[in-house]
């Protein structure tokens, strides 16, 4: 008998989400089968089911769909938010403000609304294009062709946080300047650089021949095999050391928490793109940075 149970694991998360999750969902067949399979998997789950946790129980395409629907659904989110960031960059507006203003709105929800680099890592990415590939294998294409859009908003964010880096250089050519860049794993308190926006930052800096430093707390190893090209250093201190310019990728909570005013005496010029909206703006500003963000003034 075929049985689908999805997970919605997030890395870092994953005991968590297992022992906690947010549902459980049982794509089971029809009839007496369907029913033993219910009961074997509320075995399986007692304990969660014994804290409230709801469980849908559904036919098999449902239950597949589950999974991609709401990996989708999150990526639009990232994206929407994204977008909105575009449209403050050119109106002047500030993305942080308008993601706080419309998320207390309760239909609409603050979670998943940080404007910024946008989303990576092993599933989404991966998850929506499998989705749109499968759709047009069943001829329903139609149905997901906003998730190009999506993506397609997301990757911008990358060439758009390059170009972001040029402007704060002032004039200085991008080739030849010394950039740091803080941050590899694709999210903070994970170790994975796959499809990680920071190291593509990174990437594309280095092909347009700037000397980039690259750090992060946990995945300068995995950064290391996948961009052996770019430098890397173990601290941030030894990364800013001399640079024109540091960008803030990931947004860890020992980059949020950096004290702007020792910093300035290290690099080259106080110079910093916060590329999360991860930063306290006016305390760097105040400490003579000059500071940019996606999406903000
Ligand atoms: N972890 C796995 O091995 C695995 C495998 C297959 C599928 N999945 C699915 O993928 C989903 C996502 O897992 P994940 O580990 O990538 O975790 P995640 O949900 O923590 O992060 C996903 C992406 O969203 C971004 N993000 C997180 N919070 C955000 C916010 N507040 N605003 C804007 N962007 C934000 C992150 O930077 C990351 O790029 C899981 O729920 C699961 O359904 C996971």
């Amino acid at each position: 008998m075929l049985v689908w149970n999805p997970e919605f694991l997030r890395e870092g998360f994953a005991v968590e989400d297992t022992l906690h999750p947010d549902r459980l969902v049982y794509g089971v067949p029809e009839g007496e089968a369907g029913r033993r399979a219910v009961d074997v998997l509320d075995a399986v789950y007692a304990a969660p089911l014994g804290e409230g946790t709801p469980r849908i129980v559904t036919d098999l395409p449902t239950a597949e769909l589950v999974k991609v629907a709401a990996n989708s659904f999150l990526a639009t989110k990232i994206s929407f938010i994204n977008a909105m960031a575009e449209l403050c960059e050119v109106a002047g507006g500030d993305v942080t403000r308008l993601a706080d203003a419309i998320g207390v709105d309760c239909r609409i929800g603050r979670r998943f609304l940080n404007a910024g680099l946008g989303f990576g890592g092993g599933c989404l990415p991966k998850d929506i294009r499998a989705f749109m590939a499968r759709a047009e294998e069943l001829h329903a294409d139609p149905a997901v062709s906003f998730l190009r859009e999506v993506d397609s908003i997301n990757m911008r964010r990358r060439e758009r946080m390059v170009d972001l880096t040029v402007g704060v250089l002032d004039g200085r050519p991008l080739a030849g300047a010394r950039i740091a860049v803080l941050g590899a794993a694709f999210k903070p308190d994970s170790d994975d650089v796959r499809d990680s926006p920071a190291l593509d930052v990174a990437e594309r800096l280095h092909q347009r021949s700037a000397r980039v430093v690259v750090t992060d707390p946990q995945a300068v190893p995995n950064a290391r095999r996948k961009a052996p090209q770019l430098r890397y250093a173990e601290t941030v201190e030894e990364a800013v050391d001399g640079v024109d310019a540091v960008l803030v990728l990931t947004e860890w909570s020992e980059y949020r928490t950096l004290d702007p005013g020792k910093l300035t005496g290290l690099v080259a010029s106080p110079r910093v793109v916060d590329g999360r909206n991860a930063l306290d703006a006016q305390a760097w500003r105040e400490a003579g940075w000059t500071y940019r963000a996606l999406g903000r003034p």
